[in-house]
């Protein structure tokens, strides 16, 4: 078979846009062939390109040439067709398809290119071993519902860019090659070829920089940033990730909430999806009692404290620490479960937390009725609802040294509250059919169409958006038994709460933020310290010496003695939004060409050795043990 040159041939539509109404038109499409049907003398070719699928008609009668030439098209090849619209007679009509009232009476087919047989096809749904999808992205990028992702990215990318520019901020790009930044994670280190022995890392995200770009008196920066952590990966991680990332000078908290929350809206729009204005707030001590996370998920009703169900002498009997909070939740419509379903969820609880629960009401109201009865009626359960009650475990009492956060919640009352918390998110995950609460969001995603028809006002209930306040300070290591910044060490503390910074860390609060959406951080930030004394106070309290910082960050302490201005900002993961936005189960959907959960690019076979000659450049040897 020959292929064929495109020639003078132009494209004049795409296969998804054309309509009854175009009945009549000459046009001239390109793409892929989604299908092929032969009839003999008659061939339908479904044609698809970005926009949609489009029939084409090759008829021997008509056009015995184009014909012929679609007795040797196979799925995937790349052909153009040139041809007339025409209305599909009535019964023929497809209303699954966009296009299904037309069809393109073809005059002439050109094949473009041919293709190797692909393990899998774009035409049918994604195969399940994701690891050929990603191996062959390319093919798998052609399926519908990966187009519709992208388009989906841009139009939300688009959206955010125009509303931070429309509220004052200016792109920046920072640079991709520069020095540890402060995150967290492990850094990606990029061997300098010029400096023997010294090293780039790859910024975890720009926030030494856009915090300098703010004294350099840009005012209001913003960047859709890419970041790089050498973490573990999991459905909501991946190594490389953007952020839209932003800093502003002069802001109180309420600035950089507004900011964006109006740029979530503008997103959110976007994807078709109306998403209230302002958002909820929780302190973090109330999202852990509340939801025994620092990310709650607000579309399934949260912990209630129980414990007043119970007297003393019942919490004996029971076992049941007195000490520790005893809570309880409801999933909602999960009906009777037999003795051996519940039990089926018994590995769903953390148990190794010193955390135990109960989950049989119908042994307890043998011997405590009321207070099986008080505790529904406390988390308001209806029949049908499955509730937990959440205690501490007496066989792990509560050790002097436990305390993570005192004057605060102990580490034994987080764990309760954690161990609850996991346990009600995970009874969410597994009754999602049951409760039906989820569904909402998958309505809305389905529902939600970005580029015709309205804005869909269910977002209110399917997408919950939570600002978490008042995070503590810093985190009491056990292992070192020293004190820890709990975020990046240049957020500033509440100024009420300096006095305490070093005679009672635990109790200073710190002035940053969480955004939390059905159970996932979006993204975080803080108002920054911005005076040199107070950095000061911060690394003393922290038992990091002068030497220490100025080895670290000496380029930025340095900065921050040039008139730093009053300012903070927020970083939010693009992926994570766009995930949520296109109901996917994971950042892979959404990223074009991500890592496997094994931190490989299976499409490039990267990583990979590299040459013994750009070793040497690199002045590096591999030292691996065998
Ligand atoms: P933080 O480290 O919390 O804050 O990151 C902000 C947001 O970035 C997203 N994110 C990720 N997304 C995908 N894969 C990852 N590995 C990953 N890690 C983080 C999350 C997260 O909420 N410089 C500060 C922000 C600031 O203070 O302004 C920062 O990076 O959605």
């Amino acid at each position: 078979m020959s292929l064929d040159f495109l020639g003078n041939l132009k494209r004049t539509h795409l296969c998804g846009e054309l309509r009854a109404a175009h009945a009549g038109q000459q046009v001239v499409l390109m793409g892929w062939v989604n299908r092929r049907r032969d009839h003999g003398n008659l061939i339908f070719l479904d044609l698809r390109d970005r926009s949609g699928i489009v029939q084409i008609v090759l008829d021997h009668e008509l056009a015995p040439e184009a014909q012929a030439k679609g007795e040797q098209v196979r799925p995937e090849y790349v052909v153009a067709a040139v041809g007339k619209v025409r209305l599909r007679d009535t019964n023929e009509i497809n209303p699954k398809m966009d296009t299904g009232e037309i069809e393109i009476e073809a005059t002439q087919l050109l094949i473009l290119n041919d293709t190797r047989l692909a393990p899998f096809s774009p035409a049918e749904e994604a195969i399940q071993n994701e690891e050929v999808r990603l191996k062959y992205r390319y093919v798998d990028l052609r399926r519908p519902e990966m187009q519709r992702n992208f388009r989906l990215r841009h139009d939300i990318t688009m959206a955010i860019r125009n509303s931070l520019s429309q509220q004052g901020f200016l792109e920046i790009e920072t640079p991709i090659l520069c020095k540890s930044t402060p995150e967290g994670a492990r850094d990606f280190l990029v061997p300098s070829r010029i400096h023997a022995g010294q090293f780039f890392a790859l910024p975890q995200s720009p926030q030494l920089f856009k915090q300098i770009l703010m004294i350099s008196g840009f005012d209001r920066y913003f960047q859709i940033a890419r970041c790089f952590r050498d973490e573990d990966l999991r459905a909501d991680r991946q190594l490389e990730f953007t952020q839209i990332d932003l800093e502003m000078s002069f802001p109180h908290r309420e600035d950089v909430f507004a900011v964006a929350e109006k740029f979530m809206a503008s997103a959110f729009a976007a994807a078709g999806v109306t998403l209230p204005t302002p958002f909820p707030r929780i302190s973090w001590d109330e999202s852990m009692r509340q939801y025994g996370t620092d990310k709650p998920d607000l579309r399934l009703p949260g912990l209630v404290d129980v414990r007043a169900a119970f007297s003393d002498e019942d919490l004996a009997k029971l076992q049941i620490d007195p000490a520790l909070p005893v809570v309880a939740f409801r999933t909602p419509n999960v009906g009777d479960l037999s003795r051996k379903e519940r039990e089926e969820n018994h590995p769903l609880f953390d148990i190794k937390k010193g955390a135990k629960f109960i989950d049989d009401f119908k042994r307890l109201s043998k011997g405590f009725a009321t207070q099986a009865a008080k505790v529904r009626e406390l988390v308001e359960a209806a029949a049908g609802d499955f509730v937990i009650i959440a205690a501490g475990d007496p066989a792990h009492p509560v050790k002097a040294s436990d305390t993570k956060f005192p004057g605060r919640l102990s580490e034994r009352e987080i764990n309760v509250y954690m161990a609850a918390g996991n346990f009600r998110s995970e009874l969410a995950k597994k009754y999602a059919a049951r409760h039906g609460a989820f569904a909402v969001t998958e309505k809305a995603v389905t529902e939600a169409n970005p580029w015709v028809g309205q804005p869909l006002v269910e977002g209110a209930k399917a997408f919950q958006p939570i600002w978490i306040v008042d995070f503590p300070m810093f985190e009491y290591d056990l292992a070192t038994g020293k004190w820890m910044p709990a975020h990046h060490p240049f957020t500033a503390p509440y100024e009420a709460d300096m006095p305490n910074l070093v005679k009672d860390p635990a109790s200073v609060r710190a002035d940053c933020y969480d955004l939390a959406m059905n159970g996932l951080e979006l993204g975080s930030g803080s108002i920054r310290i911005h005076r040199k004394d107070v950095q000061k106070q911060i690394f003393d309290s922290l038992g990091i010496s002068d030497e220490e910082a100025r080895l670290r960050f000496g380029f930025f302490l340095e900065a921050l003695e040039y008139g730093a201005p009053p300012h903070g900002g927020i970083a939010l993961g693009l992926d994570r939004i766009v995930m949520l936005l296109a109901g996917a189960p994971s950042l892979r959907e959404v990223i074009a060409f991500p890592k496997t959960a094994k931190a490989i690019d299976l499409m490039a076979e990267a990583p990979t050795t590299v040459s013994d000659e750009q070793l040497k450049e690199l002045h590096i040897r591999v030292a691996l043990k065998s």
